[in-house]
């Protein structure tokens, strides 16, 4: 249903005890007290009525499917922002989790259900779409308008102003001078486009 970063200060409303879910028991870890297995239990022990969710597949892909699901389900969605962050807007959609070390510039914008990992940098004005993973170390300059679902790969840099297509992936590492198109792999400094991408669903 939800697992939480603890200590987090969530914009929708402070402390949060803290539940697990999957659909596969394998991947339940025994850290979480609380936990269901499907979504079937998550309603019964978990109801959307003091409940909500949050999502924290590391595939963009799934975690649209999931966010759907939940959603149709009656859950509504958590922001959780962690206090070691530095959060410099309020524009965060529901869902999002903001990892410690996290800086995110004045006119920031979030989509649902946006992932931004530990020590990224996001610079002022740049909106990213539903879904995206900003990994680990990602240096985002401003002004970037992004699709969903986008992978931004641990340590990677994208330039101020450049736009980046729904489902695109920015390899780790990489440094990205120019528009990405939809559901490319950019790869290198400076980064070239790799491959294509099946679209989604
Ligand atoms: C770009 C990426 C998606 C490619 O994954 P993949 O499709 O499994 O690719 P492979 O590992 O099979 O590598 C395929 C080729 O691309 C190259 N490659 C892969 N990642 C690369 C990168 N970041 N920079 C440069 N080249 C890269 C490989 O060397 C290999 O080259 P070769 O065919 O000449 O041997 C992946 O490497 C990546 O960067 N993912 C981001 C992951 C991430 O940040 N996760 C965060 C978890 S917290």
């Amino acid at each position: 249903v939800a697992r939480i970063l603890n200590d987090v200060s969530s914009i929708s409303g402070g402390q949060c005890e803290i539940a697990a879910f999957s659909d596969d028991p394998s991947r339940v870890s025994a850290e979480f007290g609380n936990f269901a297995v499907g979504l079937d239990q998550a309603v019964r022990d978990f109801p959307p009525s003091h409940w909500q969710a949050i999502g924290c597949s590391g595939d963009p892909v799934s975690r649209d499917r999931l966010y759907r699901r939940f959603r149709e389900t009656g859950y509504a969605f958590a922001t959780a922002c962690h206090p070691n962050a530095t959060v410099l807007t309020d524009n965060i959609g529901p869902g999002c989790v903001v990892f410690p070390g996290a800086r995110l510039a004045v006119g920031v914008r979030l989509a649902e259900d946006v992932l931004v990992n530990f020590n990224a940098t996001i610079g002022h004005y740049t909106a990213l779409g539903a879904h995206t993973n900003v990994n680990p170390g990602v240096q985002l300059g401003g002004g970037i308008c992004s699709g969903e679902r986008v992978v931004f790969g641990i340590g990677s840099s994208v330039l101020p102003r450049k736009k980046v297509g729904d489902d695109a992936v920015i390899s780790a590492g990489s440094a990205v001078w120019r528009d990405v198109p939809a559901r490319c792999t950019m790869v290198g400094v400076p980064a070239v486009v790799r491959r294509g991408r099946p679209p989604t669903a």
